[in-house]
């Protein structure tokens, strides 16, 4: 997929604030600091679209970039960022979640997940709750950058089996670096199939 254009729209942390539209949205979720808003400053190819940081916690809000004029990104806050305080923590998955469960135009989450490590409780919490609630979603993984080819393999594999564990069907799964600018034409693909297969519904 071209982009042609890439804006950021608002920030709140309500749902029923957040744009009005008809069109599909994909939100991106995961650990905070696993690069959620590097990827999406990667995939418009736009820096400083979204605010990107070393220390976590940077997202605490449901922002809003439209690519296009077709379709929305959102960057949401990040989870489990260990160092925050319960009230905020709280603040944020009420956010979060009413997001994700009320939000009528999200298409899909794509959950991202650090290529790096053995799969996390928080992340795998995470994905069934989104499987219990019927929320369609796919799997990123990010800083592929961070280890050989052999490795980031492996490690993908590892996951699979481990969701095979519980999942019948493995989701949508993509390699990303935001760093080394790689799997994100593949992304961009994926959600320009989907938004074609959502018009032919219409
Ligand atoms: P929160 O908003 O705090 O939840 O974080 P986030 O998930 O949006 O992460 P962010 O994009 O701000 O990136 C966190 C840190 O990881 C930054 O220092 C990024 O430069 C770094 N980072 C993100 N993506 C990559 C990547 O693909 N490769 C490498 N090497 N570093 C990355
Ligand atoms: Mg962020």
């Amino acid at each position: 997929m071209k982009i042609k254009s890439a804006r950021y729209v608002i920030s709140n942390a309500f749902v029923e604030k957040c744009p009005q539209t008809s069109l599909p949205e994909y939100a991106f979720i995961g650990r905070s600091n696993v690069g959620k808003s590097s990827l999406i400053n990667a995939l418009t190819n736009t820096k400083g679209l979204a605010k990107t940081s070393s220390t976590p916690g940077k997202t605490t809000l449901i922002n809003h970039f439209i690519i296009n004029d077709e379709w929305w990104l959102v960057d949401l806050p990040g989870y489990g960022y260990a160092t925050m305080g319960k009230k905020e923590r709280t603040k944020l998955e009420y956010t979060i979640s009413r997001y994700i469960l009320e939000r009528q135009s999200l298409t899909a989450v794509c959950v991202l997940v650090d290529i790096r490590h053995k799969p996390q409780r928080i992340d795998v919490e995470f994905i069934e709750w989104l499987g219990e609630n019927g929320v369609p979603f796919i799997i990123i993984f990010t800083k592929a950058d961070k280890l050989s080819g052999g490795e980031a393999a492996r490690n993908v594999a590892a996951y699979k089996r481990f969701l095979k564990e519980t999942w019948e069907e493995l989701p949508t799964m993509f390699v990303t670096s935001s760093a080394a600018r790689t799997g994100t034409e593949d992304v961009l693909s994926w959600i320009e199939d989907t938004n074609a297969s959502l018009n032919s519904q219409n």
